[in-house]
């Protein structure tokens, strides 16, 4: 049980005399951070228990097994799996990851061997996992994702996940590739056909470039998503200047890193304000105190991605930051912290 916040109890001066009137608030009470709840519900259809208030994002650790060897996953409250398809997908050719100043630009392939091939490969790994994990998925329409989800269905408990993640950022057929995201239409469809197909908590994962991040929360929750994630890789192009054609070889790609921070930021503060969806916030978080400000900015938890692979024990320090955070303002669950920016920046 979360320790009860104690009372502080001021001394009530005998007169006003000699005294100087402050309208500062009193400083809250520290609390012992070792006592600080750490655990976060996403949702409240089906709530999806993290015991930590940090995600792995999808991709940059593969699809489970690999992902305990690098990092230590008793740390994290959510692994999500790299993005899974109905059939196989090749990667496409080289180069199709370049660094850019501060990040890097990389084509998101989802290279896999198929739903199949994932589930029968890595699904041992899913169910010993120390944290929660969600399974993304990406399909081009909803007749292909509810084909993919019936290879899941029911299996859930016995394949050790506990959550959907669907990729809105990838392409959809009826936008000609256009990402699902830029439509509110697409996207709320995409949703609302994985709805029929599922009782699992189901997580929207979309980019801070995404049309209208407000609207399209709003759209998404209306849809059935029980939790939205913006910590998707917004599209980036970078021309190869000697050769004259574009740095990658599928000419765009997306980018990661601290360069996507601040538009990642802005839309966690902007879908936080409309209240639609619990979120998951991320997108270049290199510190813990690059996590603590998406929390402050109004996400319930933090997606870490590809600064695992310089500092595999990120999602240790940010749990341990996150702890003496809500310890020093006196607040007994790190969720206290959720938001503070804005409600900070409502007073001022
Ligand atoms: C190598 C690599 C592979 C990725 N693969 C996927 C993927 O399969 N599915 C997905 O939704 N996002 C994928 N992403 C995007 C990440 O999940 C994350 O949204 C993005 O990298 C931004 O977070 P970061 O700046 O913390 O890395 C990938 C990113 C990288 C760098």
């Amino acid at each position: 049980m979360p320790p009860r916040r104690r009372t502080k109890v001021h001394p009530t001066p005998r007169s006003n005399e000699g005294r100087t009137k402050s309208s500062a608030p009193a400083a809250p009470e520290r609390l012992n951070a070792a006592t600080i709840d750490l655990a976060v519900e996403l949702g409240a259809r089906a709530p999806l228990r993290l015991e930590r208030p940090v995600v792995v994002a999808s991709g940059p650790l593969g699809f489970g097994a690999e992902a305990a060897t690098l990092i230590d996953l008793r740390d994290v409250g959510l692994f999500v799996v790299r993005t899974a398809t109905l059939t196989a997908r090749r990667a496409g050719l080289p180069p199709r990851l370049v660094e850019v100043p501060g990040g890097l630009l990389h084509a998101i392939d989802r290279e896999n061997p198929g739903i199949d091939e994932v589930i029968q490969r890595h699904a041992p790994a899913w169910r010993d996992t120390a944290c929660a994990v969600a399974l993304s998925v990406a399909a081009g329409d909803t007749a292909e994702l509810k084909r993919l989800m019936r290879k899941v269905e029911g299996r859930g408990a016995t394949l050790g996940i506990d959550a959907y993640e669907l990729d809105l950022t990838a392409p959809c057929d009826a936008l000609d590739g256009a990402p699902f995201e830029s439509s509110l239409d697409e996207a709320a469809r995409l949703i609302d056909a994985a709805r029929e197909a599922t009782e699992l908590p189901l997580i929207a994962k979309i980019s801070p470039t995404a049309t209208s991040v407000a609207r399209l929360v709003a759209h998404l929750a209306d849809a059935g998503a029980d939790i939205v994630s913006i910590s998707g890789s917004p599209v980036g192009f970078l021309p190869d200047r000697a050769r004259r054609g574009a740095a990658l070889a599928a000419g765009s790609g997306r980018l990661s890193g601290p360069l996507i921070r601040p538009l990642a930021l802005a839309a966690v503060a902007e879908a936080a304000q409309v209240g639609a969806l619990p979120i998951i916030g991320g997108g270049g978080i290199g510190s813990p105190a690059d996590a603590l400000d998406f929390l402050s900015a109004g996400a319930s938890a933090v997606s870490v991605g590809s600064a695992l692979w310089a500092d595999p024990g990120l999602p240790g320090a940010i749990a341990e930051s996150a702890r003496r955070a809500a310890a020093s303002r006196g607040a007994p669950r790190v969720t206290d912290l959720v938001g503070a920016a804005l409600r900070d920046r409502l007073r001022s």
